[in-house]
């Protein structure tokens, strides 16, 4: 990485402001159900711990648009964070008000605080420059360790670093080596799994993979697109009609670039949207009227997994059905079981497909799993990340 990070620069005893992504799920009863967020983010805080800093963290948690409700407030994670530290985190009533204010300037060394949702400031998506300089005056060095939120242009991602020495975390820094080590200098054969809901969501990291890949795999709704612009019919499916001849190009491009473009051969149907609904499973030529595609079929999983044997680097993104439904969940998880069991670089691009192999408990099998869903998609797409881009160079 060409960025500075927090090993390049003097942080002893300073003052740091880190924006992490604790932008975790939680239940009805703001239970944390997935803190993997909140654990990434511990190598950089334990750094500054250890190197006498008074540590000022900050996060968005969901999208409060500009307004305080508590609903979304950050109490949940500084309770993670204090047992996770085992140590208090004291949580500003406010984001660069008084009580942060005072919080802040009666910070020991080694003492952690958690500013409120940063997404409680009406400025802080419109990157207000005002609001930028409010978050710069709490602290005398800016750490960015959220992968996650890298790529969104806000006051507490990128506009601080305009008016602070500005560093990455050592999570920004190990994102970018897997996934930049993956594409720039991937060991082959490279295989990519690409799954999801639309081709128009995928279409630019499509694009860029096909520059790439030896073998893309497609699965998801998306695939129905794909098979609609052949020509065949595909019931109630999640079709994009206006897609067509992007899927085409698709398919020309691949040709063209020598890269084995693999779709469904077989596809599971549910007759309605729900969980206990009747289904069955078909070849994709024989998709019949009043019935939707769900997930990819046994024949798929058998030559997705065959194929996957002879990988030598693996990107996934995206889930191959709806994985939320058990019984659609079964090409997600019989590809992430393929997937632990051969020797490779095997690299998840955060989101839905990271959450299925955690829930599978096969996280230990994997090289990398990324703590981002948008960023990692926009980094894999050749894209620049504001939140990287802001920091210094090395
Ligand atoms: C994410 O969960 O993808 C990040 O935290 C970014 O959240 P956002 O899409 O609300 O900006």
């Amino acid at each position: 990485m060409n960025k500075k990070t927090v090993r390049d620069i003097d942080v002893k005893g300073k003052k740091v402001l880190v924006r992490c992504d604790f932008n975790v799920p939680y239940d009805e009863s703001r239970k944390i159900t997935d803190n993997r967020r909140i654990v990434a983010a511990l190598p950089t805080i334990k750094y500054l711990i250890e190197n006498d800093c008074k540590v000022i963290l900050c996060s968005h948690l969901g999208r409060p648009k500009g307004e305080v409700k508590p609903e979304f407030s950050l109490n949940i994670v500084a309770d993670e964070l204090t047992r996770l530290l085992g140590q208090e985190v004291k949580l500003a009533k406010d984001v660069v008000g008084e009580d942060a204010k005072r919080l802040a300037s009666e910070l020991k060394p080694r003492e952690v605080m958690l500013l409120e949702n940063v997404r409680y400031e009406a400025g802080e998506e419109k990157n207000d420059e005002e609001l930028s300089k409010k978050f710069a005056s709490l602290a005398e060095i800016f750490v960015n360790d959220a992968f996650g939120t890298a790529h969104r242009a806000h006051c507490s991602t990128t506009g601080v670093a305009s008016f602070l020495p500005a560093v990455s975390g050592f999570l920004i820094e190990k994102e970018l080596n897997f996934l930049g080590t993956a594409l720039e200098n991937p060991e082959r054969p490279f295989m990519a799994i690409l799954g999801g809901k639309k081709v128009s969501d995928k279409i630019g990291v499509i694009d860029s993979l096909l520059e790439k890949v030896d073998v893309l795999m497609i699965g998801g709704a998306m695939a129905y697109t794909f098979f609609k612009s052949m020509g065949y019919e595909v019931g109630n499916s999640i079709c994009e009609l206006d897609k067509l001849n992007l899927a085409r190009d698709i398919m020309e491009k691949a040709k063209e670039k020598g890269v084995k473009l693999m779709l469904p051969v077989d596809t599971k149907l549910g007759k309605e949207f729900d969980p206990n609904t009747e289904s069955k499973t078909v070849p994709y030529t024989e998709i019949p009227e009043g019935w939707e595609g769900y997930d990819i079929g046994e024949k798929t999983i058998e030559m997705y997994a065959e194929e996957l044997k002879s990988a030598k680097t693996v990107v996934w993104n995206g889930p191959l059905g709806l994985f939320e439904f058990e019984q659609f969940a079964v090409g997600t998880n019989k590809i992430a079981e393929a997937l632990a069991n051969i020797d490779a670089i095997k690299i998840i691009g955060g989101g839905d497909s990271a959450s299925a192999i955690e829930k599978a408990g096969l996280a230990e099998k994997f090289t990398h799993i990324s703590t981002g869903g948008g960023a990692s998609l926009e980094f894999l797409e050749g894209k620049k990340l504001p939140g990287i881009e802001a920091l210094q160079d090395k």
